[in-house]
């Protein structure tokens, strides 16, 4: 299916989806919000996607936040709806069970900080900047910035950000836990695309195992985590790449991960 406001490219195992309106920064109004969701849906569901690259079109921003002429006239029901909406989008990119990497490569604010928090992998460029300037608005963040940011930098910069709404540079946000990697803005492609294709190499129920993991561990106690990990750990050597991968090792060649 054809999207308004996104393109996707495949290559090698690697689904790039890129959001599309340059001219808006790449705001996500309703419809983007749920043309994002159906993307991840097919990205899960097809077995030839291993990785997926999330990408803002344009050189100034991954995502300027939600979209405000949108926002403006908002009822409250209306905003329970669009905050539902953008949240369910992003657990269900959280919850892909492939891994999701942010190439971000100018603003990424509001809903757009939301977004590249939601992902597995958040690549930037020295370039990039990060807020959540909800509070500038009257509002406060709506799609899960409240939540996210408080378990990946901690409650001291969650309540600093949002209270501010300060942009903070991408040195800083790598600081504080929320990016994964900064990158010189000229090599940002080729770092995305580094990793990617690493990835793509790797053993898929592998991958999908350490996001589940680690997805049920943020949210639970040790003992459900710890058990968690043991049952994503043995249904790994049910699998064809297992066996491959130890076998690979002991025979000291290259493993070649075919997903079975
Ligand atoms: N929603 C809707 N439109 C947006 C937008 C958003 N979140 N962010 C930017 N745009 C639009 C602008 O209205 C402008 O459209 P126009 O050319 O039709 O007037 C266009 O994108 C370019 O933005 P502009 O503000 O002119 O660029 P800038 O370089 O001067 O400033 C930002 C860049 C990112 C600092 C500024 O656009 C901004 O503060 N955006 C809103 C950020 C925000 O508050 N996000 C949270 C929303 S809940």
């Amino acid at each position: 299916m054809a999207f308004r406001n996104l393109l996707t490219d495949d290559r090698d195992g690697v689904r790039r989806i890129t959001i599309n309106r340059p001219d808006k920064l790449n705001a996500l109004n309703r419809e983007t919000i749920g043309e994002l969701d159906l993307a991840f849906r097919q990205a899960k569901a097809d077995d030839a996607v291993r990785v997926i690259v999330l990408a803002g079109s344009g050189e100034k921003a991954f995502v300027a936040g939600a979209d405000i002429t949108e926002l403006a006239q908002l009822t409250p029901q209306q905003a329970q709806q669009f905050s539902r909406a953008g949240q369910q989008m992003m657990l269900g990119l959280e919850r892909l069970g492939k891994p999701v990497i942010a190439r971000i490569q100018g603003f990424a604010l509001g809903g757009g900080m939301e977004l590249a928090m939601s992902c597995h992998l958040r690549i930037a460029s020295e370039k990039a900047r990060f807020g959540q300037p909800e509070i500038n608005l009257g509002v406060i963040p709506g799609f899960g910035g409240t939540q996210r940011l408080l378990r990946l930098a901690g409650r001291t910069a969650a309540l600093e950000l949002c209270l501010t709404g300060a942009q903070i540079d991408a040195a800083r946000a790598q600081a504080l836990g929320v990016v994964t990697r900064v990158v010189a803005a000229d090599r940002l492609d080729a770092e995305v695309d580094a990793l990617a294709a690493q990835l793509a190499a790797s053993a898929p129920h592998a991958l999908s195992g350490v996001i589940d993991t680690i997805n049920v561990g943020g949210e639970s106690g040790i003992d459900v985590g710890l058990e968690f990990e043991t049952q994503a750990f043995a249904l790994c050597c049910a699998t064809a790449d297992m066996r491959e991968g130890t076998a690979a090792f002991l025979e000291r060649r290259k493993a070649k991960f075919t997903g079975a």
